[in-house]
């Protein structure tokens, strides 16, 4: 077959979430949205921009990033983990989709075949892998959306590499300091070879309880994988990073995505220094705040209704359960919610291989009346 024909016979279906984001009718209310779109970004990020335009802010960076930037990584992960690192342990990337391709990429080029994965999880943690002919595999969860243990310590091979995201998307949930500490006490005797790859994008956005503390600092084949997207509010910054503790292998993440990017944007990274070191902080705190009153709100609704949550301290999602309260399929009631002039949008859990959920997104200053609008909707089904 020639490429024309392979090209022809080869579909590209529209994401979920584009899908019922197309339907949305334009006065339907935004409750689907996957960054603080709406927050204001501290105006020290955009000052730092603005200053580099006047230096050296459209070069090149080295491929692995800013140096200083990623002495501000590396002081910012001591202070979570206590181990030295230099700014050679951190490789400055496009955001965390990006981390995540370079990090998988290179492992695959090194011999690893499968990745475990979260039973409910982001959808690049199952396509990434796929790219490199690796197997994804899902690890179970418990009710309250925790890692179930028992059942993933009884899949682990000692090469594989294992997903976790905490804070989660979709789900809000945040590992406890002791669960990560069980769950490291397992690795270290099963993972022997492989290595945890660490989703920590929301690390900074936790609005409740105990703050998130990284895996690395209890399991050291963890790969951390953050960035400023989420807690800057600059997702269309493009800038993450990765950090290990293995020098030859952060050598190895950036020759593999030296081949792809060249070196991330530079004035972007430069606006992502003050983050880093805790300049935007007291932003970062507004936001928290906001997050927190916008989840009450929200959760006293449902509960109100008598529609059980579990209910989430971290990241700016909640991720109810409706399949029960549904006719039809729950991507079809997101598709007709969206359409409608009083409906809202909110991500079918299919999106995250939880066909039976949704995803209500925290981050809009119209959250009692998309949740209204949402009940009133359920409401209509029975
Ligand atoms: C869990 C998780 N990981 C990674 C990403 C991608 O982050 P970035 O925008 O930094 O590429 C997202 C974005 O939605 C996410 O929710």
């Amino acid at each position: 077959m020639s490429i024309d024909e392979r090209l022809a016979n080869t579909q590209f279906p529209l994401p979920v979430i584009r899908q019922v984001n197309q339907a949305k009718h334009p006065t339907a209310i935004g409750l689907g949205l996957g960054e603080l779109r709406d927050f204001p970004v501290d105006t020290k990020v955009l000052d730092a921009i603005q200053e580099a335009l006047h230096s050296d802010g459209t070069n090149y960076t080295a491929n692995a990033g800013l140096p200083k930037l990623r002495q501000a990584v590396a002081k910012r992960q001591y202070a979570t983990d206590g181990f030295n690192y230099s700014p050679e342990h951190v490789v400055v990337t496009i955001g965390v989709q990006n981390a995540m391709y370079a990090a998988i990429k290179t492992l695959a080029k090194l011999g690893a075949k499968r990745v475990l994965i979260p039973a409910i999880n982001f959808g690049i943690y199952r396509k990434i892998p796929l790219d490199f002919g690796m197997e994804a595999v899902t690890y179970p969860l418990t009710p309250d959306f925790g890692i179930d243990l028992a059942r993933l310590s009884e899949m682990v091979l000692p090469d594989d590499l294992i997903v976790i995201n905490s804070p989660s998307n979709p789900t809000g949930r945040v590992l406890t300091v002791q669960e990560q500490k069980e769950l490291a006490l397992v690795l270290k005797s099963c993972l022997t070879g492989g290595y945890v790859l660490s989703d920590e994008i929301y690390s900074q956005l936790v609005y409740e309880g105990e703050p998130a503390t990284s895996f690395s600092a209890f399991f050291e084949r963890t790969i951390v994988l953050d960035g400023i997207s989420k807690s800057a509010a600059t997702a269309g910054l493009r800038v993450g990073w990765i950090v290990t503790r293995n020098l030859k292998l952060a050598q190895a993440f950036t020759s593999n995505n030296t081949t792809v990017i060249s070196c991330p944007p530079t004035l972007n990274q430069y606006g992502a220094i003050p983050v880093v070191n805790g300049d935007t902080q007291p932003t970062i705190d507004s936001y928290n705040q906001t997050l927190l009153k916008n989840r009450n709100h929200a959760v006293g609704i449902l509960k109100k209704n008598q529609i059980p949550v579990v209910v989430p301290r971290g990241s700016f999602y909640l991720f109810p359960e409706l399949s029960y309260r549904i006719h039809s399929p729950v991507k079809q009631f997101c598709i007709e919610l969206a359409k409608r002039p009083d409906g809202v949008v909110v991500i079918p859990g299919e999106a995250f291989d939880a066909p039976g959920y949704i995803r209500i997104s925290l981050a809009t200053d119209q959250i009692e009346e998309g949740m209204n609008r949402l009940v009133r909707m359920l409401k209509e089904q029975k």
